[in-house]
């Protein structure tokens, strides 16, 4: 294999994040890189002492401070709290200024190249400032020749949403609403999420005996992180094995991801955000909506060297985990 030029220097904004941690801890243990992290003075967040690790304080609506934080940067990976993705415009430009030519936006969720999904995204509102990262990358890349992004499809994390209940299980109440109209979905472990994307950063930057197993592959192009191919019987089959529960066991409510969607557009209307994120989800679990990406996954798990996971166990995690606060209230 010919490997031509790596990157190096990786700085990451939304570094003590749920998927922002996984990416930091994976990145620092491939020993391939030196990790910039980029968090705002007023965060509580800590981070490992490591001597591959840069730790810049400042605000993330500072040009000067972020384009001094990204000076050297090969790539700059972005992991924003979803309500503060307004800032994330300014952090592209000041990373594109800045000379970085590798930007991961803020994605870890859908396959954004699917073309029914695209034409659903009204359907999906918060799907858009996603949408318009990629865009202003590309219209940045007229100014900055070289530059690109790189979306990271990560569909529901499988250990998180479960234990949020963004599923159709309630597990502390042992709840479970079981759509009609859902299907196959990808879905990936927080933990597979970061290696996928430290193994991914770790590709030759060209590789002229495999063109496929190179960053260059996968510049204005998706990556497709996923540990299993599974379906909500898939998943209620495993809480039960796990919880050493019977279907009797369950309070069990039948819907349809039909219902669920005009429940959700009715919420949303009202201002309601657990009707926005529920969007997500009916997108993710709908049969043919695009969250059965598996044919993509497959290929992208070889390129990266990733394995199927044991189901059961990101399942006990999330029962483990019991009650949490919820992202979407
Ligand atoms: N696929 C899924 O299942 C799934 C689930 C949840 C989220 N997501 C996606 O992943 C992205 C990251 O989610 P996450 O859960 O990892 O995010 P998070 O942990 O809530 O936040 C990530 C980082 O954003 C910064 N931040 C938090 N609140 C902020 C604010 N008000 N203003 C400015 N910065 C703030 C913090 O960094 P500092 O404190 O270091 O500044 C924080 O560590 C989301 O935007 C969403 O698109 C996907």
């Amino acid at each position: 294999m010919t490997n031509e030029g790596h990157l190096q220097n990786i700085a990451l904004v939304g570094a003590s994040g749920t998927i922002g941690s996984q990416i930091l801890n994976h990145l620092l243990e491939t020993n391939k890189f030196h990790v910039t992290v980029i968090s705002r003075s007023d965060s509580k967040a800590t981070f490992p002492s490591h001597s591959s690790l840069t730790v810049h304080k400042g605000s993330y609506s500072d040009p000067e401070f972020l384009q001094t934080a990204f000076s050297n940067q090969d790539a700059a990976v972005i992991a924003l709290n979803f309500m503060a993705m307004g800032l994330q415009p300014g952090i592209i430009e000041a990373a594109a200024k800045a000379g970085v030519k590798w930007i991961v936006p803020t994605e870890y969720a859908m396959d954004g190249l699917n073309e029914t999904l695209a034409k659903n995204l009204s359907k999906v509102p918060i799907m858009l400032p996603k949408v318009m990262a990629r865009k202003q990358v590309e219209e940045l890349a007229q100014a900055y020749p070289g530059l690109s992004w790189i979306g990271v499809a990560t569909n529901p994390w499988t250990e998180f949403n479960l234990a949020q209940g963004g599923l159709g299980f309630n597990i502390p109440s042992r709840t479970a609403t079981l759509y009609s109209g859902a299907g196959l979905f990808n879905s990936v472990t927080l933990p597979q999420a970061g290696l996928g994307i430290a193994r991914l950063l770790s590709l030759p930057l060209t590789n002229s005996s495999n063109p496929r197993a190179s960053l260059a592959y996968y510049a204005n192009n998706f990556v497709y992180l996923s540990s299993f191919l599974i379906s909500q019987d898939v998943l209620f089959d495993s809480l039960k094995r796990v919880t050493g529960t019977a279907d009797g066991d369950w309070k069990i409510t039948q819907s349809s991801i039909e219902e669920w969607e005009k429940a959700c557009f009715e919420g949303l209307a009202k201002g309601d955000m657990r009707s926005a994120g529920g969007l997500i989800f009916v997108n993710y679990m709908g049969e043919g909506r695009g969250g059965n990406y598996e044919a993509k996954a497959k290929v992208d798990r070889e390129v990266l060297g990733l394995e199927e996971e044991d189901l059961d166990a990101a399942v006990k995690k999330a029962v483990d985990a019991g009650e949490v606060e919820k992202v979407f209230k």
